[in-house]
């Protein structure tokens, strides 16, 4: 059993020396940055700092004294090497965070974060905490259980302004989530500018689901996403989902249906009549469609990762399938980018090797969920974990809340709703059999947006459970302590009060005001 302190998600090992005098942030505080980009870190940790106490915290060269913060990047510092891994000391002598590297480092401040005093959240100088901005005396060792960690969100259905978006990168990061999965197209909508196919947002997106209007990001607003993003070392991945789901694709370039008829533009949440053409007289017209969209894509995108979608093609022949997902999934790795495909995508034996598949079947498989996941596998490639009944968190909440806006917001779908527990009392690598500790890259929660029209609606579907799903993929495997998660979740909904995020106060978890 790990004693996990106070933080989220529970570090891999956590001495809180609770009689030692604690580290108190002064005016005269400093940061101390060593080493290759700890000095970028060390500013955004700063920024926050700075509006929050209105203290001038410089980032400075030279030796820490007892006042100040030691940010440091080397070589040997993390626990076992681990990429993402840090190492924290706080006490009455300083406080040090050191890490391998900057992204190391970056999480390790997420735990400096959370030690503070919730009041560190707010954008506005406030008056000082009773106790001042003190953190505990603590030592901290940490790495993360899984590489690939993160939330995905459907702009397909609903679409949000970019600096909801931004808030969100923020939101999410402080839980140590390092994927936004943007999951940018559907029957409903295409929200992403493609420029040699314009028609694709210029009709594409011109609807969402419920007669909400349309909107798309161009490739300028995308590109300040990723920047946000990358300045948390967040990676963004971006889902063009094909064959199936292409209703306003197909809206828009009636070329790349069947039978050259553009289908009306859809504002339903029904899906699986959309597909695209397998039939030798659209190959020229798809194929460059596929080339284009995801070097366009891939062009916006530093991150390894493309994700191709490939669920729910319930429109198109098996054979029709085969055919599309390995021309879907070549076009993809072309980019030089690693394909990732829902688990449907592991039907066909012809993927790029290293492929990664998404699971969103239940923690129980059904029919043939498990067979596609494995083939991911056998063929190189490794599997991110999204079972629905746990990890869908547009599925209702238990108690059936009214949301920010009055409305019951919410699938049923995935074995009915999902509670806090449900979300945190499961474990990645024992769903699949053959896909263990190795094979998993992953968690991932969705939030996909059929009864969801706006960022606060997302907040408070995901906020508390997605503490779980973060904790999930980041905390040792081994016993999990619910009554200790619930009361750090509680902390964890101080600094999420203090940020302005949307936070449904689950009976069961003691809040404090
Ligand atoms: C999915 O929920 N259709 C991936």
């Amino acid at each position: 059993m790990f004693v996990p302190g106070r933080i989220v998600p529970a570090p891999a090992v956590v001495e809180s020396h609770d009689d030692a005098t604690p580290f108190r942030l002064a005016e005269e505080s400093r940061i101390v940055a060593r080493g290759p980009g700890a000095a970028a870190v060390a500013e955004t940790f700063a920024a926050r700092v700075r509006a929050a106490t209105g203290f001038e915290l410089p980032v400075v060269d030279g030796e820490p004294a007892a006042s100040d913060l030691a940010f440091v990047v080397a070589d040997g510092e993390a626990p076992a090497g681990a990429a993402e891994g840090y190492a924290l000391e706080a006490g009455d002598g300083g406080v040090r965070v050191a890490a391998d590297t900057a992204e190391g480092l970056f999480r390790g401040t997420q735990s400096l974060r959370q030690l503070l005093p919730a009041e560190i959240e707010r954008a506005d100088a406030a008056s000082a905490p009773t106790h001042g901005w003190t953190v505990p005396a603590t030592s901290i060792a940490d790495a993360p259980r899984f590489a690939y960690r993160g939330v995905m969100l459907d702009v397909a259905r609903h679409v949000f302004p970019v600096e909801d978006v931004l808030d969100l990168i923020d939101r999410i990061a402080l839980l140590k989530l390092n994927v936004l999965h943007l999951h940018l197209t559907d029957d409903q909508g295409w929200r992403l500018e493609i420029e040699s196919w314009p028609a694709l947002t210029r009709i594409g997106a011109s609807t969402s689901v419920g007669g909400a209007g349309g909107g798309f990001y161009t490739k300028d607003d995308y590109r300040r996403i990723v920047a946000h993003a990358a300045e948390r070392f967040v990676t963004i991945v971006p889902e063009i989902d094909l064959p199936g789901h292409t209703n306003a694709a197909l809206s828009a370039y009636p070329e790349l249906t069947c039978d050259g008829v553009a289908p009306a533009p859809y504002e339903g949440v029904e899906v699986g009549f959309s597909s695209l053409c397998a039939s030798p007289e659209r190959a020229e017209a798809t194929d460059r469609f596929l080339a284009d969209v995801t070097r366009e894509v891939a062009e916006l995108t530093p991150g390894p990762w493309l994700h191709l979608g490939g669920d729910e093609s319930l429109a198109t022949s098996a054979e029709d399938y085969l055919d599309l997902v390995r021309r879907i999934a070549a076009a993809g790795a072309a980019t030089g980018k690693t394909v990732i495909g829902w688990h449907e995508m592991g039907a066909s034996t012809e993927l790029p090797p290293g492929t990664v598949g998404q699971y969103w079947s239940f923690v129980e498989p059904e029919a043939d969920a498990a067979a596609l996941t494995r083939s991911f596998v056998e063929q190189g490639g490794r599997v991110i974990m999204s079972p629905a009944d746990v990890a869908y968190l547009d599925m209702r909440y238990a108690d059936d809340p009214p949301g920010p806006l009055g409305r019951r917001l919410g699938q049923g779908w995935a074995k009915g709703p999902t509670t806090l527990e449900e979300a945190y009392l499961w474990d990645p690598a024992s769903i699949v059999p053959g896909v263990g500790e190795r094979e998993v890259l992953g968690v991932v929660a969705p939030v996909w947006t059929e009864t969801i029209t706006a960022m606060s609606e997302v907040e408070f579907m995901l906020f508390p459970r997605v503490a779980a799903i973060a904790e999930v993929g980041w905390s040792p495997a081994g016993p999990r302590d619910v009554d200790g998660f619930v009361d750090r979740v509680a902390a964890l909904g101080r600094h999420l009060d203090a940020l302005g995020a949307e936070v449904h106060r689950l009976r069961g978890v003691p809040w404090r005001a």
